[in-house]
């Protein structure tokens, strides 16, 4: 079998990775990849871009491509699935209607709402003084939204009203996310544990994968600017089994129901983000794709089915499928461009990738390194992923930190106390 995979970060290294294990693919193609995808023994690098959609569908058609694999949200959200579909090619993915539950805050909250999901009470607005009136009268700390997709900087978690003033002013006045973003969300702010839960549906049946943690903030202690993900481990202790089955059966089936009497199929992944606090689960967001870094922890822990959930659910019956996980801890550091989330230096050589890829149970993925005269160099904020297992979740940090002391590169920098709260929930420390 010949598989495409979209895009270029840490997630899409893990998606080839893993593929790559199952001895029915044959070849694997990353457009546009890394330097991690062009050094794994199945996969080549392609250089189209993920959302030039004519070069995919022709390069698809030319090379007898069996499968596609959308890794980022801006293909899914621009409908490349409807175009794949429309040419009867196998994509692995939500369309555009459905990816809208990623896409836009209100049309996700719409959703969960008419389909009793928990989540917080939130208002909608398109004026900058109507929005700001509601502001003063619910004060903070208070959540602001900017409706589209925003890189993961659309979202303010406000403790002051300075800081929440500043947000609206950035969407409606500054547009810092573009002129047609014209909506915010404002949301109740919730206290408890974040975790991501992921799961693979074929628009029926439901498989979900295990749920993982994120560090969203630069500095240790959750401090500092919000990133994409500084590390994550997976099982989570906030979220043991039973509420794992609680959250796909009262948060992500009602949310593909609710779709469906819309007229709207969802297939692909589902990533609902979590506040827990006691018994109480409800939704941050959904995503209608894998997280990043929580893909590479979860993706780690599957032994194996994970090709068959991917086939079944672009083909849409996932009825007789199966995803097994090694009964170990996932933990994944990631090494940024000291300066990430701000400004940063790119082009510096890193040293040490062979040495912590040898440890056993140690994978590193990549996500912003370019391949140059069998160099590899540093090429954006979010540079490399390590990840180990361990038949605990300290043993999973332990060896993921070692990985990480063999590794160096210029203003090289990383967080030191990921799955410290996973500890905390353990009573390990
Ligand atoms: N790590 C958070 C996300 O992928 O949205």
């Amino acid at each position: 079998m010949k598989i495409l995979v979209i895009g270029s970060g840490g997630r899409e290294h893990a998606i080839v990775w893993k593929l790559s294990q199952d001895e029915r693919v044959e070849k694997i193609y990353a457009a546009p990849g890394n330097g991690g995808t062009s050094c794994e023994e199945k996969c080549e690098n392609i250089n189209i871009k993920a959302t030039d959609f004519d070069g995919l569908i022709n390069f698809v058609k030319e090379n007898n491509i069996d499968l596609t694999v959308v890794g980022p949200e801006d293909p899914l959200s621009c409908g490349i699935v409807d175009m794949f579909e429309k040419e009867g090619l196998l994509i692995f993915g939500p369309n555009k209607a459905a990816a809208q539950m990623e896409a836009s805050k209100a049309f996700a909250k719409d959703v969960m709402k008419n389909a009793n999901i928990p989540t917080a009470d939130y208002e909608k607005f398109e004026e900058y003084d109507e929005a700001l009136a509601y502001l003063h009268k619910k004060g903070t700390p208070i959540v602001i939204k900017a409706d589209g997709l925003a890189a993961g900087k659309g979202v303010t978690v406000a403790f002051t009203m300075e800081e929440a003033e500043n947000a609206l002013k950035e969407i409606f006045l500054d547009k810092v996310f573009g002129s047609q973003n014209n909506t915010v969300v404002i949301e109740d702010f919730m206290e408890g544990e974040e975790a991501t839960y992921l799961a693979i549906t074929d628009g029926v049946n439901i498989i979900p994968l295990s749920v993982s943690q994120d560090h969203k903030r630069v500095y240790d202690d959750d401090k500092g600017p919000n990133t994409g993900g500084m590390g994550a481990y997976t099982p989570a202790p906030v979220c043991d089994a039973n509420k794992i089955e609680r959250v796909t059966k009262e948060i992500a089936k009602p949310m593909i129901d609710e779709l469906k009497k819309r007229g709207i199929t969802y297939k692909g992944v589902i990533y609902a983000g979590l506040m827990i606090n006691g018994e109480s689960i409800k939704v941050v967001e959904f995503n209608a794709r894998f997280g990043d870094p929580e893909c590479q922890v979860v993706l780690s822990r599957i032994e194996s089915g994970f090709l068959d959930a991917v086939l079944g659910s672009a083909k849409g019956d996932l009825s007789n499928v199966k995803v097994i996980n090694h009964n170990k801890s996932a933990a994944c550091v990631i090494l940024i461009s000291g300066g990430y989330p701000k400004d940063y230096k790119s082009g510096y050589e890193i040293t040490g990738i062979n040495e912590a890829d040898k440890i056993e149970n140690i994978k590193v993925f990549h996500a912003g390194t370019n391949a140059d005269n069998n160099k590899i160099l540093t090429s954006g904020g979010r540079v490399l992923c390590v990840t180990a297992l361990g038949d605990t979740l300290a043993a999973s940090i332990e060896k993921a930190y070692q990985g990480v002391n063999k590794i160096s590169f210029q203003d090289m920098a990383f967080r030191k106390d990921i799955g410290k709260k996973g500890l905390k929930i353990l009573g390990e420390i």
